[in-house]
């Protein structure tokens, strides 16, 4: 089966990231990979902000973009190469950049062992569901290296702009287990839950002073109705059900 790449992330931010961080009062984000800017237009709805962006602009120049807002602090550059040289403490950073183990497991080790995330923060990550929750993507795989690196290929028509791993799951392998894997070594710091359908968001809670345990229960509780109900609707959503309407044959 073909996979195309379509970012969702702007879905998500809509749906939850901007509600769960004014519930939650969060004024500084850092959003890594943003492509045309589409998530960064709709986090800048939010009053009172100011937004950190990590891309390579390999789709478009955000520093031209977002020369003129205050708000907007561009850096270009891979993840691995920009967040060792942050010193600045986030509310809230999203992650939606290169969706591999490799990437996504260090782009979290080096957020934690820099403390870029503060206590009671959330990290949002993308495409924690099929098709590359279980499956590394690269969009340079030059970068990755080798003994990290699946054997791939370009699974999308030919203009995609990334290769995938050719075989789905096994270890180290996709952006879950990347954060299952960083979740594991960390004992009870973390809290892990996974918005469902539109390729999928996990929210990433840092436990240790979170600031209302009752806000969180309510966003874990929308999170599993979502998952029961969301999705089903989704599934409906994008299908083709005009059939359904059409008139029975025998009266045609
Ligand atoms: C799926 S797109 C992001 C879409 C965006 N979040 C949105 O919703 O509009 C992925 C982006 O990650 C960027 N990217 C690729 N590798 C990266 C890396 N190692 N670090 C940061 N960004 C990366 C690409 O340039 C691309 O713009």
């Amino acid at each position: 089966m073909l996979l195309e790449r379509v970012s969702k992330m702007k879905y998500w931010i809509k749906k939850v990231v901007n509600r769960y961080c004014e519930d939650f009062g969060y004024k500084s984000l850092c959003e890594i990979g943003a492509s045309l800017g589409g998530a960064t237009d709709r986090i800048l709805e939010m009053n009172g902000i100011q937004l950190t962006v990590i891309d390579p602009c390999l789709d478009a120049d955000l520093c031209a973009k977002y020369r003129n807002d205050k708000r907007v602090t561009i850096y270009k550059g891979l993840s691995l190469v920009i967040i060792p040289k942050l010193s600045e403490t986030f509310d809230c950073i999203l992650i939606d950049g290169d969706h591999n183990w490799y990437t996504v497991f260090n782009e979290l080790r080096e957020i934690e062992e820099r403390h870029l995330l503060r206590n009671g923060g959330t990290i949002f990550l993308h495409d924690v569901d099929w098709p590359y929750g279980r499956r590394d993507a690269y969009y340079q795989p030059d970068t990755i290296p080798d003994a990290f690196r699946h054997a791939y290929a370009k699974k999308g028509n030919e203009n995609s702009d990334h290769y995938d791993a050719e075989t789905e799951g096994g270890e180290r392998n996709g952006v879950l287990t990347a954060i299952e894997d960083f979740v594991r070594d960390r004992g009870d710091e973390y809290m892990l839950f996974c918005f469902k359908a539109e390729f999928g968001l996990g929210v990433l809670v840092k436990k240790n002073g979170i600031k209302s345990q009752n806000t969180l229960a309510k966003w874990r509780l929308l999170c599993a109705i979502w998952n029961i109900f969301g999705s089903f609707i989704i599934t409906i959503k994008h299908r083709d059900w005009t059939h359904l309407f059409d008139p029975p044959r025998e009266l045609v």
